[in-house]
C-alpha cells in the first residue's frame, strides 16, 4: 500500500513538473468564511492539510455559496495522517469499514438545495468521516456536486463508493482538483456545468426536436439547469411507457438537477421531470392533485399519443 502511494505521488510530481509552468498565486486561508443570507447552496468540506479548504473557498466565492467546514471532534495530527505508517489513525480508519470519526460541529444543511461536498482522497476514496456525515444528515433531497483534492488519484472511485453507500444521492457531477489549481480552472469547470450563479453559463437552447413515433414536434425549453442537462444528453432515443391515459414516461440512468413544485394543472404538451431522472410527456390536460415535477418545456400542437408505448427521439 505504502509503495503504491509513494509511486502515485512521485508520478504526480513528475507530471506536474513536466507540465506548462503557470504562475499560480496560492490562495491563503486567513480570513474566516462569511455566511451569506438567502444562499441556497453551500460548500461543505473536510480538509486536514488545507488543500481541499483552499478549493472549497474558491468554489464558494465563485458560486456565492456558504462555506461550511466539517470539523472532526478529534483533530488529526501529522502523525494521524502519516500514510507511511500502517498504524496511523487515518490508515486504520480507511482499513475499517465501520470507522465513523465523529463530527464536532452541528451542520445546518436544511435550507440548501445544492451542496458542493469536498474531501481529500485517502487511499483512493473518501475519508471515513464523510460516511459519518451521510449517516447523520439526509442529503438525498439535494443536488450534490462532489469535488476532491489528491496527490494524483482521480475522484471516480470515491463517487462509486458514495453511490454504493446511498444510491439515492443525487450526484450531479464530480471533479478532482490538484492542490494548486488556479481559480480560472475552477471557474471554467463551474461554467461548463452551469453552476456559475447569476451569470448565464452557456447560451440557452430555446428549443429542440422531439420525434414521437416518426412524427416531429418542437419542444420549447425552459431556461433552467434541468433542460440544460437534457440538451447535454442529446441525441437521446428511447422508448417511453404509457401511464394513466395521459402520459408517456421513461426513467433515465442519469440524474438531473431538480427544482420541483406541484403544478395545479398539467397541460397537454407539458414535458416534465419526475423525481430526478424520469422524463414525462403529458398528452392530455388534467388537474394535478398529487405529484411534484420540475419543468423541462412544452410541445405545441402535440397529438393525442394514444394507448401503448412510443418510440421517442430528442435531438437538436
Ligand atoms: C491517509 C492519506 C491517504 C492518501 N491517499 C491518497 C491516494 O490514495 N491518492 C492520492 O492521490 N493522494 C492521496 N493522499 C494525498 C491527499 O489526497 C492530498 O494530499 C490531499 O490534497 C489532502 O487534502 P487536504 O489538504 O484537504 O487534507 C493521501 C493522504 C493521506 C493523509
Amino acid at each position: 500500500m505504502k509503495k503504491r502511494l509513494l509511486i502515485i505521488i512521485l508520478l504526480a510530481l513528475v507530471l506536474v513538473g513536466c507540465g506548462k509552468k503557470e504562475e499560480v498565486k496560492k490562495e491563503t486561508s486567513k480570513e474566516e468564511p462569511v455566511i451569506k443570507e438567502n444562499s441556497n447552496s453551500a460548500v461543505l468540506y473536510f480538509s486536514v492539510t488545507n488543500n481541499t479548504k483552499v478549493i472549497a473557498r474558491m468554489i464558494s466565492e465563485e458560486t456565492n455559496s456558504d462555506l461550511i467546514e466539517i470539523v472532526p471532534k478529534e483533530k488529526y495530527t501529522d502523525e494521524d495522517i502519516n500514510y507511511n505508517n500502517d498504524n496511523s489513525r487515518a490508515n486504520k480508519e480507511q482499513n475499517d469499514d465501520k470507522a465513523r470519526p465523529e463530527i464536532e460541529n452541528k451542520l445546518d444543511l436544511e435550507k440548501y438545495s445544492t451542496i458542493y461536498l469536498g474531501y481529500p482522497i485517502w487511499w483512493g476514496t473518501v475519508p471515513r468521516i464523510i460516511y459519518t456525515l451521510l449517516d447523520n444528515y439526509d442529503l438525498t433531497n439535494k443536488n450534490i456536486v462532489l469535488f476532491c483534492t489528491s496527490g494524483s488519484s482521480g475522484i471516480e472511485q470515491s463517487v462509486k463508493d458514495l453511490k454504493n453507500y446511498n444510491d439515492k444521492l443525487n450526484i450531479i457531477t464530480s471533479k478532482r482538483f490538484a492542490a494548486n489549481t488556479p481559480k480560472t480552472e475552477i471557474t471554467n469547470w463551474l461554467y461548463e456545468n452551469n453552476l456559475q450563479k447569476g451569470e448565464p453559463s452557456v447560451e440557452h437552447t430555446k428549443s429542440i426536436k422531439v420525434t414521437i413515433n416518426n412524427k416531429e414536434y418542437t419542444l420549447n425549453l425552459e431556461d433552467n439547469a434541468t433542460s440544460r442537462k437534457l440538451v447535454e444528453l442529446l441525441p437521446l432515443e428511447t422508448k417511453m411507457q404509457e401511464l394513466n391515459g395521459n402520459e408517456k414516461y421513461v426513467y433515465l440512468s442519469e440524474s438531473f438537477p431538480t427544482d420541483s413544485y406541484k403544478p395545479e394543472r398539467i397541460n397537454k404538451g407539458d414535458v416534465m421531470l419526475f423525481d430526478n431522472s424520469c422524463i414525462v410527456i403529458f398528452y392530455k390536460s388534467f388537474d394535478n392533485k398529487g405529484y411534484n415535477y420540475t419543468k423541462i418545456g412544452h410541445i405545441d400542437n402535440l397529438d393525442d399519443l394514444g394507448s401503448g408505448d412510443v418510440q421517442v427521439k430528442f435531438s437538436k
